[in-house]
C-alpha cells in the first residue's frame, strides 16, 4: 500500500536515538512493559493508538504511525488508523491490493522493511502513489512491520520519519519484540469493532422490528375500532329501518283510527248529556270517554313519533313556556296532585326553538314525573346558563331509574307502564335532536329522576 513494488531496502545508515543493538536495558524493558500494558487497556484501535503514540517515541524516532488491516480474503490492505505530527495526505479507508506491491513481500515473509530515502525510492518507482503521498507529507524514511497472529498476517504497521536514514537494524529488532503484541491488539481491536458493528446491526434490526410491531398493533387497533364502528352503524341502520317501517305502519293505522275515534267521542258525549244527572249509565259513559281519550292520546303519540320533526324556530323564552303549561298540568285530574315549581328560569335568555314542540317535550316529561309520583308531589324545573347552551332540568321526587330502565328509556315503545305507549321520551329525543340539542336522564342525588334538556343558545337577535 505504501510502496507498490517489491524492492529490497537500500542499505540503512541508521541514526537511532536509543538502542543501537536492539537489546533493551532495564529502564528500556520497564518502559516497553509499561507501553504493552497501556496497549492492553485499549479496546479499539483508537484507544490503543491514544495510549501508545507518544510513548513509543521513547523507543524509536517517527513523525507518523499508521496501521493497515488485511482484508479477510487477504488480498487487500486498508488504512484503519493513522497519527501524525502534521497534516496527512493518505486518509483513513485508503485501500490497495497486496498482490504485486512491495507489501506482498513484507506480509508473506513476515519480514520488516526499511526505506531510508523515500524521495530516492520514489524516483525509482514513480508509479507508487502511496510513496508519492508520503513524500508530499514530508516523510523521508519508513519502517514497515508485518503484524502476525500465529504466523498469519493480519495487518501492517508503518513508522515514518521526516529525517532521512532514520531507521536501522536496531529499531527493526526492537520492534520485532513488540510487533506480535501489537498484532494481537490490532486483531483484538478488529474483533471488538466487528462485534460492536454486529451488535449495532442487531440493535437496529431490533428497533426496526419493534417499530414494525408497533405499526401493526396500531393498524390492528384501528381495524378493531373501524370494525366496531361498522357494527354499531349497521345495528343502528337495521333498527332505524325497522323503526321507520313500524312508524309508517303506525301512522297509517293512526290516521284510520283518528276520525272514527272523534265520532265515537262526540256520540258518547251527546248520549251522556241526554241522561239524567243521577243516571247509573253516566259513570259508564265517563269511563268510555276516558278510554277514548287515552286511545286518542296514543294515536297522537304515534303520529308525533312517525312525523318528521321540523321545528319552526323562534327566539324562545323558556320561562314563559313553563308559565303557560303549568296551570294546564296542575289542573289535569289524571296527574293527581302535581305541583310544578319553576326556579331561576328568568335569567336564562332566549333559545332558538319551536314553542309547540318544546311544550310537547315538557308535557311528556311532566306527565312521566307525575306517573313516577303516584301519590302526587312537586316537580322542579330549573335552568343553567352555559356559554353556548341553555340547560333545563326537570327534577321529580319519584321512584328514580333502575339501571335496566335507564339503559332503554329512550327506545321507542319501551314502557314499564300498563297503559304506556313507550313513545314519550322517544318523541322528546327526536324533537331535541331536531333542535340541535340533546336530552339525558339520570338519578338525582337527592332521590327521584332528573331529565336534562340542552338547547343551543339563540343566534337570532330578539
Ligand atoms: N321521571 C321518571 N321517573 C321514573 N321513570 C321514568 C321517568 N320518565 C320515564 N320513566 C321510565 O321510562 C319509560 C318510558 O317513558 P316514555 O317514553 O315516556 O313512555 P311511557 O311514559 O309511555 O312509558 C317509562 O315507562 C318509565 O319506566
Ligand atoms: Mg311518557
Amino acid at each position: 500500500m505504501i510502496n507498490d513494488s517489491p524492492s529490497p531496502a537500500p542499505a540503512p545508515s541508521p541514526s537511532p536515538p536509543h538502542p543501537t543493538d536492539g537489546a533493551l536495558d532495564v529502564p528500556g524493558l520497564l518502559l516497553l512493559n509499561d507501553i504493552l500494558e497501556k496497549m492492553n487497556q485499549g479496546n479499539t484501535l483508537d484507544e490503543v493508538f491514544e495510549a501508545t503514540y507518544a510513548r513509543l517515541r521513547a523507543l524509536l524516532p517517527y513523525n507518523r504511525v499508521a496501521i493497515a488491516l488485511a482484508s479477510p480474503g487477504g488480498d487487500r490492505v486498508t488504512l484503519v488508523a493513522c497519527r501524525s505530527d502534521g497534516p496527512t495526505q493518505l486518509s483513513l479507508g485508503y485501500s490497495g491490493r497486496i498482490a504485486g506491491s512491495s507489501l506482498e513481500d513484507v506480509l508473506r515473509r513476515g519480514r520488516p522493511r526499511i526505506l531510508n530515502d523515500l524521495e530516492d525510492y520514489l524516483a525509482q518507482k514513480p508509479q507508487s502513489e502511496s510513496t508519492r503521498l508520503m513524500v508530499r507529507e514530508g516523510m523521508r524514511s519508513s519502517l514497515t512491520l508485518p503484524l502476525l497472529v500465529k504466523g498469519r498476517p493480519v495487518g501492517i504497521i508503518f513508522f515514518s520519519s521526516r529525517d532521512r536514514n532514520a531507521y536501522g537494524a536496531a529499531h527493526e529488532l526492537l520492534l520485532r519484540q513488540v510487533a506480535g503484541h501489537i498484532a494481537i491488539l490490532v486483531e483484538k481491536a478488529r474483533l471488538t469493532a466487528e462485534r460492536e458493528r454486529a451488535q449495532e446491526e442487531l440493535r437496529r434490526a431490533n428497533l426496526e422490528l419493534e417499530a414494525r410491531i408497533r405499526e401493526r398493533t396500531v393498524l390492528l387497533e384501528d381495524l378493531a375500532r373501524k370494525n366496531e364502528h361498522l357494527r354499531t352503524t349497521q345495528e343502528a341502520l337495521v333498527s332505524s329501518a325497522r323503526l321507520a317501517a313500524v312508524g309508517e305502519m303506525a301512522a297509517s293505522i293512526a290516521h284510520e283510527i283518528k276520525n272514527p275515534l272523534a265520532g265515537i267521542s262526540g256520540a258518547i258525549q251527546v248520549m251522556r248529556d241526554g241522561l239524567d244527572p243521577g243516571h247509573p249509565h253516566r259513570e259508564i259513559m265517563k269511563e268510555v270517554l276516558a278510554q277514548v281519550h287515552r286511545l286518542d292520546q296514543t294515536v297522537r303519540d304515534l303520529l308525533a313519533f312517525s312525523r318528521p320533526s321540523r321545528p319552526s324556530k323562534v327566539p324562545l323564552d323558556l320561562a314563559a313556556v313553563v308559565a303557560r303549561i303549568r296551570p294546564i298540568l296542575e289542573g289535569d285530574p289524571a296527574l293527581s296532585g302535581l305541583v310544578v315549581e319553576a326556579a331561576a328560569l328568568d335569567a336564562l335568555g332566549p333559545v332558538d326553538a319551536d314553542p309547540h314542540l318544546v311544550e310537547d317535550v315538557l308535557f311528556n316529561l311532566l306527565t312521566n314525573a307525575a306517573h313516577a309520583m303516584p301519590g302526587g308531589g312537586a316537580v322542579t324545573i330549573s335552568g343553567t346558563a352555559l356559554p353556548h347552551a341553555v340547560e333545563i332540568h326537570v327534577l321529580d321526587r319519584g321512584c328514580g331509574l333502575s339501571a335496566d330502565v335507564r339503559g332503554r328509556l329512550f327506545r321507542p315503545f319501551f314502557t314499564t307502564k300498563v297503559r304506556g305507549t313507550g313513545l314519550g321520551l322517544a318523541i322528546c329525543q327526536k324533537i331535541m335532536e331536531a333542535h340541535g340539542g340533546a336530552i339525558r336522564a339520570e338519578n338525582a342525588p337527592e332521590g327521584g329522576t332528573v331529565v336534562t334538556l340542552t338547547f343551543p343558545r339563540s343566534r337570532i337577535e330578539p
